[in-house]
């Protein structure tokens, strides 16, 4: 008996011991909200990895870790950019982490994959870079703050068709968005009376562009239009130039991806006058992006900031947003409710979340690679304000 007791006054000394850590455990995990982020950190897409985490991080470094008395928490996982990585993850993240919002994704089948564990766990995801339309229709879960791939093809095909352009041979990548960038602007171009001459689709990562480009010069078009994702651009670019295109009075326009601000002024004076449509240029001239593009290359030993960055840190804008306006409950369908709506100035420009389909609308600019200063930039000379997703808006087939 006695014995007995001395062991349950034992017990109940350790739980009394562990018993306070505990609850002051439970008291900061709820008053702490984890935003689990997944990205290719690692592999051919690392550059989206190393933009957008960068873009995500300061915004939180310049606007606190607390929102609404709750203390946000990143974690950021890397996938590689494989889709069963990034469904893996995105479990463990909601299981394991108690993550109560999700934000990333570098490509639009690692998008895809997360999509249907988003919808079941009622999980607010913010896709950061995926561009492929259809994307926020895959759960009513998720929001962009990225683009869609025919916001950027539909006023370049309007630009190429006024500006002396007939004939085109497109050129994109072997999978979701390349198809919507071949489908928008080819149908939008051939309306305006427009000839597509042939539509070439090349592998997703490391393709050797040699061969298709080898047919474009013998085609003879006006030009080339382009999509590949960001990263690739810089073979692209090289190959154009080792083919001779541009001797051969073929000009280069494209989706914005194929200048993109991380690489382009490695690419060299080959680059120089590529028209391309996009929602964001480093070379924006505003006050916002001024001060963006300054704070940016300061936190990243001069990394200049590409429209992946840009889309980082207006998603962590818009989950902060979000999170003030539920007054810091992390209820999925209040979070998501939220984000509908929402507008703000981006150093992109003006940018808001369509209540409808949770996709972004933004201003799409025309730029020109020209050089400033000794350095390559996109700089813009046209604007097409507040643009929504053609395919969700109904004017492609
Ligand atoms: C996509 O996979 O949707 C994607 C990735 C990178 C881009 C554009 C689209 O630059």
């Amino acid at each position: 008996m006695k014995r007995r007791s001395v062991i349950f006054g034992a017990l109940a000394g350790a739980l009394a011991v562990t018993a306070a850590p505990v609850a002051f455990q439970a008291a900061r995990a709820a008053d702490t909200v984890k935003v689990g982020v997944i990205l290719p950190m690692t592999g051919p897409f690392a550059s989206t990895g190393r933009q957008v985490s960068a873009g995500l991080k300061l915004y939180m470094q310049q606007n606190g870790d607390t929102v609404a008395g709750k203390k946000i928490e990143m974690i950021l996982k890397d996938d590689g950019g494989v889709p069963d990585q990034t469904k893996r993850l995105a479990q463990e993240l909601i299981v394991n982490d108690g993550v109560k919002v999700l934000a990333g994704f570098g490509l639009t089948p690692l998008a895809f994959a997360v999509a249907p564990l988003a919808t079941k766990a009622k999980i607010p995801t913010v896709v950061t870079s995926a561009a492929t339309s259809s994307v926020t229709e895959k759960s009513p879960f998720i929001a962009r703050t990225f683009f869609t791939i025919a916001q950027a093809a539909v006023p370049l095909a309007q630009w190429a068709h006024k500006h002396g352009i007939n004939k085109v041979v497109t050129v994109v990548a072997d999978y979701a968005p390349g198809i919507d960038a071949e489908k928008a602007f080819s149908q939008v171009f051939e309306k305006a009376g427009g000839k597509v001459s042939q539509k070439i689709r090349v592998p997703v990562a490391n393709p050797d562009f040699a061969p298709f480009l080898q047919r474009v010069k013998d085609d003879k078009p006006d030009a080339v239009f382009v999509f590949v994702p960001s990263g690739v651009g810089a073979a692209f670019m090289q190959q154009f130039k080792a083919k001779g295109l541009e001797e051969a009075g073929i000009k280069l326009i494209g989706t914005g991806d194929v200048t993109d601000d991380d690489i382009l002024n490695s690419m060299g004076d080959v680059a120089l006058g590529t028209i391309t449509a996009h929602q964001y240029s480093a070379a924006h001239d505003s006050k916002e992006n001024k001060e963006f593009v300054a704070a940016f290359e300061k936190a990243n030993k001069g990394m200049r900031p590409n429209f992946m960055a840009v889309s980082g840190y207006d998603g962590m804008h818009l989950i902060y947003y979000a999170l003030e306006k539920t007054n810091g409950s992390t209820d999925g369908k209040a979070l998501i409710d939220a984000m509908k709506g929402a507008h703000w100035t981006s150093p992109r420009g003006p940018i808001s979340i369509d209540p409808e389909t949770r996709d972004i609308i933004q201003n799409i600019y025309l730029r020109k690679v020209e050089k400033k200063d000794g350095q390559l930039y996109n700089v813009e000379f046209d604007t097409i304000p507040d643009v929504k997703d053609p395919v969700k808006a109904g004017e492609l087939k």
